[in-house]
């Protein structure tokens, strides 16, 4: 046996490996793969690349970077510079977000938490995953939650209320925060279709307590998949923190016991990736720019809409507000609705309408994972849950018609933020052509479409 080398000895082993790069060229010409450039420019990239490769490759792990120097750490900056709001955290997705959202607050076991009729499933989704009683309020003919019915179905058990600005459209967000404070409720504002929009000159989600925000394919500005919280209390950022990054794994101090009581406990890992934060990061330069041709193209639109006694503008909460991307008309019922949708497509403009019945992941109809309190597991948490010790909702698909009725006669009409003024004349005249002849055969009981 040789001596050993802490006490002098040779060492085992002297050889030394080059550094081993995680992402080469390879990965990089993937990236660019996917922006679908013509024949021979990936040739010329990769012969560029290869040029002036250092061999040094990224970390797209965002806690391996200093501080403040990771893509994802400059692009929650930027969003606290852009929101206006202290403290931002960037995660995986918007529905991550709305669960991060309700673990800060403290809604869990117990709990209820209030959430509109018409939203994307995700909204509802988090208040079960979060282990809380999902209650389903309506919707007003402005799209988005209806206040007074927020205030009938508070309960002692009410920890939160989830709004959703609904396709660009601010809530009534006076009228939440004033009965939020009453009953002494958390705010988390939905701002998953409402990026930039704005409410009263505030920004949307920097309103309530938590603002969470998508950047999936879908929406004013995306990275794939993604997510963004705001905040303004430092305790519901640290909270929100700790849960998205499993064991609080990388606060400042990694390993260092809990500061405060609630901070450390088991969480998921909702972290987003310095890849999603390269392209969030960039989308959001472009964001103030998109709402503002936005919010320009519909103040046009719908200064030169000439309507009738059969159809009207929906309800608007903020006349210079949300952030515009559709423009909600509400007819007198379903079949003009449904008429007018086919008479504009032939006009060459695009709308859509809400048959609500039709299977459809953002009506509460059909949320019959909720509905039928499915579960994951035969235990059937959070509805069997023995903390919680008020009464069960009573879901049904008929529990609130007011929200099926104005989802049944809305419809919405595209805006594009590159719109020429033409452009939006024409629309504008298209939707008056449509609906002065659309009323005309209503008030002379004649068919609404000669088709
Ligand atoms: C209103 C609303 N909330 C939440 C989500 C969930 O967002 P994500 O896909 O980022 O999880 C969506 C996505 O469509 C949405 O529209």
């Amino acid at each position: 046996m040789k001596k050993l080398a802490i006490e002098g000895g040779p060492k085992a082993k002297t050889t030394i490996t080059e550094y081993f790069p995680k992402y080469d060229i390879e990965e990089l010409m993937e990236l660019v793969k996917l922006w679908g450039l013509k024949p021979g420019t990936e040739q010329k990239i990769k012969a560029v690349l290869e040029e002036s490769w250092t061999g040094k490759s990224p970390h797209l792990f965002r806690y391996y970077h200093p501080e403040g120097d990771s893509m994802t750490r400059r692009f929650e900056l930027e969003c606290s510079e852009f929101f206006d709001v202290p403290y931002v955290l960037a995660t995986n997705s918007c529905t991550s977000a709305l669960i991060a959202a309700l673990v800060a607050t403290g809604a869990g076991p117990g709990t209820e938490v209030i959430v509109p009729a018409h939203t994307f499933f995700a909204s509802a989704s988090a208040i079960v995953v979060a282990k809380a009683i999902p209650v389903i309020a309506e919707i007003d003919d402005s799209h988005t939650i209806e206040p007074e019915d927020v205030e009938k179905k508070i309960t002692q058990y009410t920890k939160a209320i989830i709004v959703v600005h609904m396709k660009g459209l601010a809530c009534d967000m006076d009228a939440i925060m004033k009965i939020a404070r009453k009953h002494n409720l958390y705010v988390i504002e939905d701002v998953a279709q409402a990026a930039g929009g704005t409410y009263r000159g505030k920004k949307l989600g920097t309103i309530g307590d938590i603002g969470c925000f998508s950047l999936d394919h879908y929406k004013v500005i995306a990275s794939g998949e993604g997510g963004i919280m705001t905040f303004k209390d430092q305790w519901l950022y640290t909270r929100a923190q700790s849960y998205h990054d499993t064991a609080a794994c990388w606060r400042p101090n990694r390993y260092e016991k809990e500061r405060k009581e609630g901070e450390l406990f088991a969480g998921e890992n909702y972290r987003m990736s310095e890849l999603q934060a390269a392209v969030a990061y960039a989308q959001l330069k472009k964001l103030k720019n998109i709402v503002d041709n936005l919010k320009k193209n519909y103040k046009r639109i719908v200064s030169k809409l000439q309507l009738t006694e059969y159809v009207r503008n929906l309800k608007d909460n903020d006349p210079d507000g949300g952030c515009r991307y559709v423009m909600g008309l509400l007819w007198q019922d379903k079949k003009m609705a449904e008429a007018a949708r086919k008479a504009l497509e032939a006009e060459g403009i695009w709308s859509s309408t809400h048959d609500t019945n039709v299977r459809d992941w953002h009506v509460y109809r059909y949320w019959e994972h909720i509905l039928e309190k499915k579960t994951a597991t035969k235990e059937g948490c959070p509805y069997s849950c023995p903390y919680y010790k008020g009464k069960l909702p009573e879901y049904s698909p008929d529990m609130c018609p007011k929200t099926l009725d104005y989802l049944s006669r809305s419809l919405f009409i595209g805006i594009s933020p590159k719109y020429t003024e033409q452009e939006c004349d024409e629309i504008a005249q298209g939707i008056n052509k449509v609906a002065a002849e659309l009323s005309e055969r209503k008030r002379e009981n004649k068919p609404l479409l000669n088709i």
